[in-house]
């Protein structure tokens, strides 16, 4: 049985860090209430030359080299992002014509948070139509042009980056097993970002107040923790697994007492959950693939290994996704 396979992997983040001590400058916060509400430390903010899509191409470059492809032979480009720096092309267009992969085909999904599950999953049904695809699966943000640098509840949260893998058929056992999504439009007020106004005076909200991220943090962290928990249990019932037998749990990283309580309720010890908040924050889509992807070059991954990843962001949207490595 064919199954949709990663053959390699890459991230990329900005190079200017913003540290919590710089924040403490910005605004009415400290380090210790940013690092035992959080975990997070400090986070990458893109600059000059590092749009959305240049960060999405040079992870690509990193993982096509990784997997010894090149950029003519992908088929297809596949972006989780909210925060290209264009509504159109695509941020996945851009990164086409970056890599050169002149025979590719491009598409966004905007997932928020669950954006990279979500194309990893789209990905998954295009190899098992055609297992030859070579496909690139890509998650990147550049969530400081949309943050509210006054409001201390979200602008102490958020960070910029790209991860990327590419993936392709194969039959020998490797690949992703199954996959859970799913989404409650209903909630979208709790977590979510205006888009630009229009330009229809007409149609520009009395209310409007610029396209800043906002959230319900605490109602939100309730909800994430408890739909990764049900994402997982149903992603495991599904292929049959025990959570004793994942080798790494890839979480979404946006707070660690978030994963941290996920990894209590599903009782798997902490030495198998892969975390990295602490040095980029929350890059929504970006983060599991930039966590992938350091796992992967720091050799926590052997063949054979059961991989966990668990989603949840604005939409709400979540789910899990188990892999074979
Ligand atoms: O990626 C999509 C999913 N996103 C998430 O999962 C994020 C989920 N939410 C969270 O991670 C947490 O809710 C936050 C980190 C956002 C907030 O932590 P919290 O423990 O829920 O704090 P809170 O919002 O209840 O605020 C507690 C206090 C408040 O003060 P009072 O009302 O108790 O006096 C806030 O005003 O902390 C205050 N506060 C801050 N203080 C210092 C809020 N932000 C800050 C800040 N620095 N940056």
């Amino acid at each position: 049985m064919n199954r949709a396979a990663i053959l390699g992997t890459g991230s990329c983040l900005p190079r200017r860090v913003l540290a919590n001590t710089d924040l403490e400058k910005m605004v009415d916060t400290s380090d210790e209430w940013i690092t035992v509400r959080t975990g997070i430390r400090e986070r990458r903010i893109a600059g000059a030359g590092e749009e959305t899509s240049r960060l999405a191409a040079e992870a690509s470059r990193r993982a096509l080299a990784m997997a010894g492809v090149s950029a003519e032979e992908v088929d297809l480009i596949i972006v989780g992002t909210m925060t290209s720096e264009k509504a159109m092309p695509s941020c996945a267009c851009l990164v086409q014509k970056e890599l050169g992969a002149v025979n590719a085909f491009a598409l966004d999904v905007n997932a928020a948070c669950s954006g990279f599950l979500y194309s990893l999953d789209v990905a998954d049904k295009y190899i098992l139509a055609n297992p030859a695809m070579k496909v690139l699966v890509i998650g990147a943000e550049n969530l400081s042009a949309r943050i509210n640098w006054q409001d201390r509840s979200t602008c102490v949260l958020f960070g910029d980056g790209a991860g990327a893998c590419l993936l392709t058929g194969a039959s020998d056992g490797r690949g992703l097993l199954g996959s859970r999504l799913m989404a409650d439009g209903r909630l979208w007020h709790l977590l979510h970002m205006d888009a630009a106004p229009s330009l229809n005076p007409d149609l520009i909200p009395e209310d409007y107040a610029g396209p800043y991220i906002r959230m319900a943090g605490q109602e939100v962290f309730k909800y994430a923790v408890r739909a990764m928990q049900d994402g997982v249990a149903q992603v495991l019932a599904k292929v049959g697994a025990d959570p004793a037998e994942v080798a790494l749990v890839i979480p979404h990283q946006a707070n660690i007492r978030i994963i941290n309580s996920l990894g209590d309720r599903l009782d798997i010890p902490a030495e198998k959950i892969y975390i990295n908040v602490h040095k980029y924050g929350n890059t929504s889509a970006a983060s599991m693939p930039i966590a992938l992807d350091e796992a992967n070059r720091e050799g926590r991954l052997a063949p054979g290994d059961l991989v966990l990843f668990c989603a949840f962001g604005g939409g709400f949207t979540w789910g899990a996704a188990v892999l074979r490595w």
